[in-house]
């Protein structure tokens, strides 16, 4: 017997020739197109759309009205607040449509990082691990790994542990996070982990 390891609502759409690994769930009214790759353990809420030849990590969760477009990647945990937005073309026009994989721009959204409730995501972009987006906050540039970004456009306000706890820098730009149990070193404008 071919018993799927994956859970797909019945109001779900899944295309031919995508690929889902164990225990990700697929709720109402969501959509995955072909070609597109799922890792295990993900979730997808109501009314989610992967487009055609998308990836997607394990671990990441996908709250409701989502649409992550071809030329996007998700690596592993990242999550993706209520109704944000991607984008996969910069300068739009329906008059003049570009429609195919070539004309799509990659956004890479790395390892851990959250997308807050409704930011919008311009594509080309690289948003850095554990980052965190605030809500409503429209990302035009490279995010830096650990940064915590707000705002219209998005600024760097703060950096955020891997656990998401604010980290308090002391004078030598070192900080401890209790939840994570890491060691943070800022240092011309980059944070990193460090072993002390
Ligand atoms: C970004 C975020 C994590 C910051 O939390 P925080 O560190 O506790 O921030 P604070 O509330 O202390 O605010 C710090 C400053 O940033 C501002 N700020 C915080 N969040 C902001 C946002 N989303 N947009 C604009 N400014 C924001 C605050 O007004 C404050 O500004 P000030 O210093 O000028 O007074 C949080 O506000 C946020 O947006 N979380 C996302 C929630 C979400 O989308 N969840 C989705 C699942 S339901």
């Amino acid at each position: 017997m071919n018993e799927k390891k994956y859970y797909v609502d019945q109001h779900a759409v899944v295309d031919e020739n995508v690929e889902i690994g164990e225990g990700t769930k697929i709720w109402h009214f969501s959509h995955v197109q072909s070609g597109a790759k799922i890792g295990k353990k993900c979730i997808l809420g109501q009314n989610v759309n992967i487009g055609n030849n998308v990836t997607i990590g394990n671990f990441v969760k996908i709250q409701n009205n989502v649409s992550v477009y071809e030329g996007v990647t998700l690596e592993d945990y990242v999550f993706c607040g209520p109704s944000m937005v991607f984008t996969n073309i910069k300068d739009p026009r329906s008059k003049y449509p570009q429609v195919g994989a070539s004309y799509y721009i990659k956004t890479l959204v790395k390892e851990g990082a959250s997308l807050g409730a409704n930011s919008t995501i311009v594509c080309g972009i690289t948003i850095g691990r554990f980052a965190f987006v605030g809500a409503g906050a429209v990302v035009t540039k490279d995010v830096p790994d650990f940064a915590m970004v707000v705002g219209n456009p998005g600024r760097i306000k703060g950096w955020f542990s891997e656990a998401g706890k604010k980290l308090e820098f002391n004078d030598e730009g070192i900080a401890y996070c209790e939840k994570s149990k890491k060691t943070y070193k800022l240092e011309n404008g980059i944070v990193r982990e460090i072993e002390l």
